[in-house]
């Protein structure tokens, strides 16, 4: 039985605690929650009284810990999990600078625990069959990725509270840079990106409305990755998910926009999207279930980690390249 605390019980915390309650080798001990009027939630929602200060979750008996605080506060607690000898999973991205995101890798080598980074397309269907195809040499050598992930302005605006302290590259670009290197297993050479503050800005939260990056892999094959964080409202989803595969011998198209439910009573609105995870007559199902279940998984039968903390360093030191290349309107090298 894995005991598990969870740190920072938001949107993804709470889904966290749920998939927890529902895996037989796993126990949710207790949770910290930093703001007052969430803690209360989350206490009421799993009748289990938590915590301010994830110090105090550290000091209980558990076994493995969950990071779900925003972008820039995975860091801290994480090497405070660590430095206890806790297994760990930790939201995407790793961290938000390489220096941070090296001391994590290198503290848990020493300690010798599972760590796992939460990139749960790593679990999305689609992406898991379309990389058995390319493994299996269906599309010959990949030349080529255009890859597009946005949000509704729903998202950095209303859904959370700390989009000028993240971007569409850190919180969006993560996913799609981890899918690029995990599906093709190719390592990038250099980033060239441009990104535009405007729209955000003059709502008072000072970040990237978009942010658009070329990738070029050690082998001369490209990426292009285009992230927005302004669509309107009116589009009938939060998130809108395209990747496409170009290789020697054939092509390949996810496209998530189709996978959505829109309902059209009153209005036209965005309704779910049940290919993420949903519900199923009180069960739990899709990749963030599946991706915690694998975690728990290999901490119990000792498995190995489907998405590894140096994994996370890697696309962390790529999202960070992109931010330097903005800043400095040049391309930048990664290795
Ligand atoms: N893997 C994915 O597909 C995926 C999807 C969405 C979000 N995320 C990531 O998950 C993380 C959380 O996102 P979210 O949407 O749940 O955000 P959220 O704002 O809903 O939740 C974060 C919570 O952490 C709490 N918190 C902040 N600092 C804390 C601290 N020191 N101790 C305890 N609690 C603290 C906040 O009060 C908040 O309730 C982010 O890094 C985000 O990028 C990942």
């Amino acid at each position: 039985m894995v005991r598990v605390g969870i740190i920072g019980m938001g949107i993804r915390g709470r889904l966290y605690g749920r998939a927890v309650l529902q895996n037989p080798d796993a126990q949710l001990i207790g949770f910290a929650e930093i703001n007052p009027k969430s803690l209360r939630d989350a206490e009421e929602f799993f009748g289990i009284k938590g915590t301010q200060d994830y110090r105090e979750l550290l000091d209980k008996d558990i076994d493995a810990v969950i990071i779900a605080t925003p972008d820039f506060a995975h860091t801290e607690p994480a090497l405070a999990a660590i430095e206890r000898g806790f297994h760990l999973m930790v939201e995407k991205p790793l961290a938000m600078n390489v220096e941070e995101a090296e001391k994590i890798v290198e503290s848990a080598e020493k300690k010798g625990i599972k760590a796992q980074v939460a990139f749960e397309n790593r679990w999305n269907a689609p992406f898991v069959m379309v990389r058995e195809s390319i493994n299996s040499g269906e599309f010959g050598d990949i030349y080529g990725m255009r890859i597009t992930l946005n949000d509704s302005i729903y998202v950095p605006t209303q859904m959370i509270s700390w989009a000028s302290r993240s971007s569409p590259g850190w919180f969006l670009m993560s996913h799609c840079v981890d899918m690029a290197l995990w599906l093709t297993k190719k390592r990038v050479k250099s980033v060239d990106a441009r990104g535009i503050k405007n729209l955000l800005k003059k709502k008072g939260i000072d970040t990237y409305d978009m942010i658009d990056a070329s990738l070029r892999f050690e082998d001369g094959s490209i990426a292009h990755i285009f992230s927005s964080w302004i669509l309107p409202e009116s589009i009938p989803y939060v998130a809108q998910f395209k990747f496409e595969i170009y290789g020697e011998k054939g092509y390949s198209n996810i496209d998530f926009t189709n996978s959505v439910i829109t309902n059209a009573s009153e209005k036209y609105y965005f309704a779910g999207m049940p290919t993420l995870w949903a519900d199923i007559h009180n069960r739990l199902t899709g990749a963030p279930i599946w991706m915690l279940d694998s975690f728990i998984d290999a901490i119990e039968n000792n498995k190995p980690i489907i998405a590894t903390l140096e994994d996370g360093l890697e696309t962390t030191r790529i999202v960070a390249g992109i931010h330097r290349s903005i800043e400095e309107e040049k391309e930048v090298r990664i290795y």
